[in-house]
């Protein structure tokens, strides 16, 4: 539980095929901000939509993500990603999310 005054915390489960993790962030930090701290699959290398190694499947919680950026939409669709795609690095989180990470 939450002491008031505390920003709200939001829960960020991460999955691959050989592991899971969930974690606690402050709502309205960017998962790259998670990712600084916690060690998750997610992998980044430009972090402004022009590489797509942070790519990830949202598997629940897709409406608590922030909406994409102009970016994140023009790469999705240049690369024809699925509709549960995102762009790891630009998104933010304001709720409960699920995410699945493929590892090459
Ligand atoms: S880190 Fe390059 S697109 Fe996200």
């Amino acid at each position: 539980m939450l002491k008031q005054g505390m920003s709200e915390a939001v829960k960020v489960t991460v999955k691959s095929k050989s592991a899971e993790a969930s974690h606690s962030m402050r709502k309205g930090l960017g998962i790259q901000a998670l990712c600084l701290r916690a060690k998750t699959p997610i992998e980044f290398d430009c972090r402004k939509a022009d590489c797509g190694i942070c790519i990830v499947h949202v598997i629940n919680g897709a409406e608590n993500l922030t909406e994409q950026t102009p970016a994140e939409k023009d790469f999705l669709i240049a690369m024809r990603a699925d509709p549960d795609e995102r762009l790891a690095c630009q998104c933010r989180v304001l709720g409960d999310v699920e995410l699945f990470v493929d590892e090459f």
